[in-house]
């Protein structure tokens, strides 16, 4: 893990070592990739201001997000099957994000489960709740979230269905990974990948083995799976889970203005202007660019995370500066576990953190509530 400076190089390493099909699983956007794409396109395209001849000689990044102290405005994002790019992916994900003074979100498709993240390190992390078909295992998953002591719920919305990666399919992509001619060939030349694989605590989703009733047997769960997600969530469901929850709540997926001002009145603590990183709605604007008219919109009323893109501390300014209180990155920690486990997931949050750093610096900002529309450049 030597010469790696920024989270490019962690891509091209996690790509050496995570077997194609899981690397592609992390990489892709759906369909014909357009929000992906311009996920990117549109950071890039904001030009930020440089300031001289002010003294930044003393600067710092912490800040709060939801009421809990950060190190930096930056928390790891929901991202299933972590696990499978790296054994026990969650919790070393978690563990490193902790480290670092920051939080991690397990997401309800992950590897390892709740008790088993939980069990595993010493402080409260968030869990990310998808609505299944079926409540009462809903309302089981929540509870076990309050049981292992999460500190928020990341209630994700704009995934009533899976959309298509055109990848997944080709790749026969399969929970635990299917032992076809092609993916063993492709797995044999990544010794470290199956080393760390097998020696994790599991292979399939932890979340729902052995809770799910009727479910024996690896198949019959991803069948399950793939037809629980419930396109009859609404707003109904969103009051349920307020009334069930203890703690704080944070709606994840939201990317448009009556959107935002309908969840601002739910009671939830957040919103997460997000496209799920260009993977659901194909053709639906960036986060970015909706990120200041949703912010305008709500005001006060909650407070804005946001996600989608994100590889750099620039990255980062720009969405702080355009009316985020913090961000959420998913690629960008995974393509670090897959470069280097709990040790690569750690170099990726502190690239971002120098980087912010820096940034603030070279904008003449000392603080993260000091920055605001100013850091814009006007061109
Ligand atoms: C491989 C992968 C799996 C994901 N799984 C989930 C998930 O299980 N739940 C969820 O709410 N979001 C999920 N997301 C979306 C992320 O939480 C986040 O919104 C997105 O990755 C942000 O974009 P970025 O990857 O460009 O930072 C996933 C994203 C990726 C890349």
């Amino acid at each position: 893990m030597r010469n790696i400076t920024c989270i490019e190089d962690l891509r091209q390493l996690a790509r050496r070592k995570v077997p194609r099909a899981f690397f592609d699983y992390a990489e892709a956007g759906s369909y014909a990739q357009e929000t992906l794409r311009a996920n990117r396109a549109h950071l890039e395209r904001i030009k930020l201001r440089q300031r001289v001849l002010v003294d930044v000689d003393e600067r710092d990044t912490s800040t709060t997000i939801v009421g809990e102290k950060v190190s930096l405005p930056l928390a790891l994002g929901s991202v299933a099957m972590t696990g499978l790019k790296h054994g026990n992916g969650e919790i070393l994900a978690c563990r490193a994000a902790h480290a670092a003074g920051t939080q991690f979100t397990l997401s309800t498709m992950s590897i390892c489960s709740i008790e088993d993240v939980a069990s595993a390190v010493g402080k409260p992390f968030w869990f990310q709740l998808y609505v299944m078909r079926d409540r009462g295992f809903v309302r089981s998953l929540i509870e076990r979230a309050a049981a292992a002591n999460c500190s928020a719920l990341v209630l994700t919305v704009d995934l009533p269905l899976l959309a298509q990666r055109h990848c997944d399919v080709k790749n026969g992509l399969s929970v635990p990974p299917a032992m076809k001619m092609k993916n063993l060939i492709n797995m044999a030349s990544k010794p470290g990948w199956v080393f760390s694989v097998l020696s994790g605590k599991r292979w399939t989703f932890g979340n729902l083995a052995g809770h799910v009733k009727g479910m024996e047997g690896v198949k019959s769960l991803a069948q399950w799976t793939s037809t629980q997600f419930d396109p009859t969530l609404s707003w109904k469901d969103v009051e349920w889970i307020r009334s069930i929850w203890p703690r704080k709540l944070i709606i994840k997926g939201i990317l448009d203005i009556d959107d935002a001002k309908l969840a601002a009145k739910t009671g939830a603590s957040a919103i997460v202007v997000s496209n799920h990183g260009g993977r659901q709605l194909d053709g639906a604007p960036s986060s970015i660019t909706m990120l200041p008219k949703i912010a305008d919109a709500v005001g006060a009323d909650i407070e804005v995370m946001f996600d989608g893109g994100i590889r750099s501390g620039q990255d980062m300014m720009r969405a702080l500066a355009l009316g985020a209180r913090s961000c959420l990155i998913g690629r960008a920690y995974i393509f670090g576990l897959g470069a280097g486990g709990q040790a690569g997931v750690a170099i990726a949050i502190d690239i971002l953190k120098k980087e912010l750093d820096v940034t603030m610096a070279l904008c003449g900002v000392k603080s993260i509530k000091e920055i605001d529309h100013g850091v814009i450049a006007q061109v």
